[in-house]
């Protein structure tokens, strides 16, 4: 397991416990070429795979057509120009105006563990749990180095990949695309897998066979988006849950970006990742060195349970750091859809009270605490309390709320600045803007310019401020607008095609530099809802906000395409009012709380407004919370049943590590007059290892209950739900 390089046959072997990757050299030119990703393979010389029905050039003769050769190899790191005509990872433009660039392999390095990619989020390890090689490669005609670098990780059909490219010239260069992965395979009648969406749908899972020419998604909202998850897959056309090949690509990154399948006139395949061209040009000045982000590739020969299980593992070791990393998060209510921008010191406190009555552990503050925000359309910028609503400022709140029992967080959204206010009046620059156009607003606010160190330190001195002004906990941050006219005052006209990049490594600076003063501070990260959910953030925050649409039916749907890729520990899942705020839906308590169970789990209601019978059920809603929420948070998850799919119910479960507790949540969205009652398969049991059934009493083995199933209990009714446990019986196996 690991990396080596067979000298001899010059290849590198990347192997993970089930999946292989090669990598050659050619002979002649020194191209790195990709010879093979897929099921695990016990040969290195798999060199027969880099002509796909074409020929060298060099049995053509002098004259033969070296561009059917360049435009059919398969690369590792595609350039632009020089006759391949398929999508490049690298376009370079020089000052003499040349776009053509040409990369040979100069050296190579394996070491154990994995640097650091500097100012970015990326998958981390030990010197014991992963290993790295980087292949330098050099355009000798530019001076330019180009290392790609390749980590795998103990036991994860993973590997993670970033690009250094280094200007080792005296002339400056022009980046003009600088993704960070591509993978050239044989045609495999794949399906393309994505996670499409908008705001309060957040993550559909979209899947159509791949055809010919470009098909693809990216962002370039500034933000990862709504619309597309940075996620991409290629699977079997046949491949289900729990069979088949799947070939996954996640971009470690919050800004732009693009996903993108190709497949030529030959039918071979391109599939690249990194960050979007268009708006994107880096200058490289001599001896500068631009980052790429990093890319996760995932591997399953077991369809997509195979690959869930491995980005949730991977994300749960090597990318959720902090404080909360492996601890439980505290249940919590919100305030936000209780009042909105409507309260007071003494509503607040109303609320907490009964939090605080129920079990609930930490109240969070959202959105109206400070300037004039009486609405959304002033005072971000002016993180100063409204003293009006909340007399003796922050302090006193927390100061009542940890007399209650209960800890504190608040609501931030430190990347925005609204006209009116005062920090805007007084630095109108700050914003990102082009200054002969008109502001364009959404939701009345502007983004701040964090490309600029000045701005970024103004910022940060606010967040400072406020969060030293109280013992606060935890911190929602917020960012509510996706970026347009994007300029900056403080570059140059030659490089505003850095903004977009500047502006996340700016907002990671932010995050990384809040963590490093405040270590204990739970962040969960928000943007409009779920517009930033991607592995970058979890870098940073170990949960973010799944959604704006608190409704359990809908909240289905998004929890099913969320927990395809990222761990349920990081899903920020809350009970809300009936009917529901977004779509008007009147579901019962109990199935609320069963939909939020699998989540980081809160309450965003006003627990005043509850029926008794209601409030009645949140000490068991938060008892279930207590006693499985770790299994949901560090176990193997399973999709068992898909409303998506089925249009009737729902059934997921987290099976724990040691196989001794399985947690089935039912959902009967839909109730049909059945002949038959629908049967469910629970996964990843101990075949021979004995389970009760907590609903029915029922005791078989876990092979009993894999292969002969559950059916599901009938209920009577609309949107109602059960939670199912299978526990391992004491002394028995
Ligand atoms: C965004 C968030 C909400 C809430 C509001 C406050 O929409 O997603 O949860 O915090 O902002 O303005």
């Amino acid at each position: 397991m690991g990396i080596c390089f067979d000298e001899k046959e010059k290849i590198f072997c990347l192997d993970t416990p089930h999946s292989s990757y090669r990598i050659g050299i050619t002979d002649e030119e020194g191209f790195i070429t990709h010879l093979y990703y897929g099921r695990r393979v016990p040969d290195s010389n798999v060199k027969q795979l880099l002509w796909r029905g074409f020929e060298h050039p060099a049995v053509y003769g002098k004259t033969g057509d070296q561009l059917q050769y360049v435009t059919r190899i398969p690369l590792e790191y595609p350039t632009g120009g020089l006759g391949d005509f398929r999508m490049p990872c690298l376009a370079i433009e020089t000052e003499s105006g040349s776009r053509t660039s040409q990369l040979y392999y100069r050296t190579h390095r394996i070491c154990s563990g994995k640097p650091k990619l500097c100012g970015l989020p990326a998958t981390f390890g030990t010197e014991q749990d992963c290993s790295t090689l980087e292949i330098e490669c050099v355009d000798t005609s530019l001076q330019l180095t180009v290392i790609l670098s390749y980590s795998v990780f103990e036991g994860l059909d993973a590997i993670a990949r970033s690009v250094r490219i280094e200007n080792n010239g005296t002339q400056r260069i022009r980046l003009t695309s600088a993704l960070s992965a591509c993978l050239d395979m044989p045609n495999k009648n794949s399906d393309l897998l994505t996670l499409h969406g908008s705001w309060a749908y957040e993550r559909m899972q979209c899947r159509r066979p791949l055809t010919w020419g470009k098909q693809g998604i990216g962002s370039r909202y500034g933000v990862s988006s709504h619309e597309e998850n940075p996620f991409i897959a290629l699977m079997d056309h046949t491949a289900t849950q729990t069979q088949g090949e799947v070939y996954a690509m996640n971009f470690v990154y919050s800004g732009n970006f693009l996903a993108e399948a190709e497949m030529s006139q030959q039918e071979q395949l391109r599939l690249v990742m990194g960050i979007h061209p268009d708006g994107f040009c880096w200058t490289l000045d001599s001896c500068e060195v631009f980052q790429t982000p990093e890319t996760i590739l995932v591997y399953s020969c077991s369809g997509l349970s195979g690959m869930t299980h491995t980005f949730h593992d991977l994300y749960r070791k090597h990318l959720i750091r902090g404080a909360f990393k492996d601890r439980p998060r505290p249940s919590l209510i919100n305030n936000w859809e209780a009042t909105y921008f409507d309260f007071d010191t003494e509503k607040l406190l109303s609320i907490a009270k009964t939090a605080a009555k129920s079990g609930i552990e930490l109240f969070v503050l959202d959105d109206g605490w400070f300037g004039k925000r009486d609405d959304d359309t002033t005072s971000l910028g002016d993180w100063t309390v409204n003293e009006t609503k909340l007399p003796g400022g922050l302090k006193r709140l927390s100061d009542e709320i940890h007399a209650l029992g209960m800890k504190f967080g608040i609501w931030l959204e430190p990347e925005m600045v609204s006209p009116d206010s005062d920090l805007y009046r007084a630095h109108p620059d700050y914003a990102l803007q082009n200054p002969e156009r008109e502001p364009i607003l959404s939701r009345t606010q502007l983004v701040l310019d964090l490309s600029r160190k000045d701005v970024r330190e103004c910022v940060y001195a606010m967040i400072h401020a406020v969060l030293s002004s109280a013992k606060i906990e935890y911190v929602k941050w917020d960012m509510n607008r996706p970026l347009a006219n994007v300029q900056s005052a403080a570059l140059p006209s030659d490089r505003q095609g850095e903004v977009y990049h500047r502006y996340m490594l700016g907002v990671y600076e932010l995050q990384e530099r809040m963590l490093t003063d405040f270590p204990d501070l739970l962040l969960e990260n928000c943007s409009s809802g779920g517009r930033r959910f991607d592995p970058g953030m979890l870098y940073y925050s170990p949960q973010i906000w799944t959604s704006d649409n608190t409704e359990a039916i809908d909240r289905l749907k998004i929890q099913e395409g969320t927990a395809l890729v990222y761990p349920l520990s990081s899903m920020g899942a809350h009970v809300a009012a009936c009917p529901s705020h977004t779509n008007s839906r009147v579901t019962p308590f109990a199935t609320r709380g069963l939909v939020s169970l699998c989540g980081c789990f809160g309450y965003e209601l006003d627990l005043t407004k509850l029926t008794d019978a209601e409030i009645g059920e949140i000490p068991g809603q938060l008892e279930a919370y207590h006693t499985y929420g770790d299994i949901f948070r560090t176990g193997d998850y399973y999709r068992l049943a898909s409303f998506s799919e089925n249009g009737e119910y729902d059934v997921l479960s987290a099976v724990s590590k040691n196989k001794r507790t399985a947690v089935i949540v039912y959902v009967q969205v839909l109730s049909q007059q059945k002949r038959a009652v629908p049967v469910i398969y629970p996964q990843g049991l101990d075949e021979t290892t004995m389970y009760r059934c907590t609903e029915s009493g029922e005791i078989l083995s876990g092979a009993g209950w894999m292969y002969a199933g559950i059916p599901l209990p009938v209920m009577k009714g609309d949107y109602l739900g059960k939670l199912i446990v299978l526990e391992a019986m004491e002394d028995q196996k």
